[in-house]
């Protein structure tokens, strides 16, 4: 059984790689995967060297290399991960978000759609989705359901939109086994320091301002990425073709306590351990100081949603998936595995991995 995985060397799409790799040993995974700033292939390194993953470096949008990979491996099924995914990126330069996020999921829907066609192996095309497509919630509004109607706001939620609603029609029109999944904000290892926890981690281990949108009110659901692997994993497995699954973490938190719960995980870590003030001397912990000090109030996100929030009733009674991860632990579990791999963290922003992969594969177009 073959399955290709699209935006494997991203954050969630390595993350779940390394999953569905330890608890379906059997199964032969493609990662597919065009390396932009965002793909790491350092991610999924040792599932590389020992020849138990199989890359191919190439875009989504490049129908000849799709239908090429679809009749070499006859995949049954399609994890697809491959997206734009910041929306801060979004807002200033949006076209990439359009031709990734829409068409290239398209030229995927058809290459999966004509290679079923051919052979009837594709079991399922599960697409991976975000909770952004329903819009924004006020304090008291109830949690977004699957049947709530979508409103995207940034270019980055209206690119996933449009990429829900077609794989949708594919599963409507040709009958082809899809379902997508809209999950909450997730966080854990191999997050790309762009993102709002992994930002705010490596700005603390090096000193830098921690740059809090507005007030810092905006509400986020945190979900750990391992959580949010064993949803997939179980809607690959058991999950109704057709259906859409909300995935949460239920741990809503405003985005300056949550940066405030980071900075007091680094003051008591730090306290009691000389060799990371030793490593990072300019870390205000280290120096004895509130690693609050570093929060700086910068100017809000333009159109930012104020708070997404997720009802994971549907998964949870149909498939029996609940997050385990509790908030302070997979913070806590997060901020070790950043201090455990600072030669991740610091190529990935210093573009040295970047020059790396251009060596062995040339610039990607
Ligand atoms: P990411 O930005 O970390 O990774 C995206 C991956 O896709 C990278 O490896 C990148 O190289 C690859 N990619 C980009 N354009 C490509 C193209 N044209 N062809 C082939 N590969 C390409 O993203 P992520 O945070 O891991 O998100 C993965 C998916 O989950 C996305 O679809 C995103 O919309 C969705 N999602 C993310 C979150 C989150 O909190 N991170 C939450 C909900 C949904
Ligand atoms: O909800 C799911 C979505 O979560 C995913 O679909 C997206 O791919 C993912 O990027 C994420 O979107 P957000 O915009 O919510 O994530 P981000 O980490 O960029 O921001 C989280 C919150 O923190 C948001 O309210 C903006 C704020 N923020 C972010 C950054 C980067 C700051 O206050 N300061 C920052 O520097």
């Amino acid at each position: 059984m073959s399955m290709l995985v699209t935006g494997g060397a991203g954050f969630i799409g390595a993350n779940f790689v390394h999953h569905r790799r330890a608890s379906h040993p059997q199964e032969r995974l493609v990662v597919l995967d065009a390396l932009t700033y965002a793909g790491n292939l350092q991610s999924i390194a040792p599932l590389l060297d020992a020849g138990e993953v199989h890359f191919v470096r190439g875009d989504i949008c490049d129908d000849a290399l799709l239908a090429r990979l679809f009749a070499e491996h006859d995949f049954a099924q399609v994890v697809h991960f491959a997206a734009e995914s910041h929306v801060d990126r979004s807002i200033v330069a949006p076209d990439a978000f359009v031709r990734t996020n829409v068409n290239g999921t398209l030229s995927l829907l058809k290459a999966a759609l004509a290679a079923h066609r051919k052979t009837g192996t594709l079991q399922r095309f599960h697409h991976v989705s975000t909770d952004e497509v329903y819009g924004s919630l006020g304090l008291s509004d109830p949690a977004f359901q699957e049947t709530t109607a979508y409103a995207p706001r940034s270019p980055y939620a209206a690119s996933k939109a449009a990429s829900d609603h077609l794989v949708n029609a594919y599963g409507h029109t040709y009958g082809l086994l899809i379902t997508i999944s809209n999950c909450s904000n997730n966080y854990g290892p191999f997050h790309f320091p762009e993102k709002l926890i992994p930002l705010m981690i490596v700005n603390l281990l090096q000193g830098k301002p921690l740059p809090v949108y507005g007030q810092g009110a905006n509400i986020r659901d945190w979900l750990h990425v391992s959580d949010h692997c064993t949803a997939i994993s179980a809607i690959l497995d058991r999950g109704r073709a057709g259906e859409t699954y909300n995935v949460g973490g239920n741990s809503e938190v405003a985005n300056l306590e949550l940066v405030h719960q980071l900075c007091d995980a680094f003051d008591a870590r730090f306290l009691g351990d000389p060799d990371l003030r030793r490593r990072f001397p300019a870390s205000p912990a280290s120096q004895g100081r509130p690693s609050r000090e570093l929060v700086t109030f910068v100017q809000d996100r333009p159109g930012h949603d104020y708070r997404y929030a997720v009802d994971t009733s549907k998964i949870s009674a149909e498939l029996g998936v609940r997050p385990l991860v509790a908030l302070a632990d997979g913070l806590a579990s997060t901020i070790g595995w950043y201090l455990d791999n600072e030669a991740w963290w610091r190529s990935v922003m210093t573009g040295e991995y970047q020059n790396w992969v251009n060596s062995h594969y040339g610039a990607a177009s």
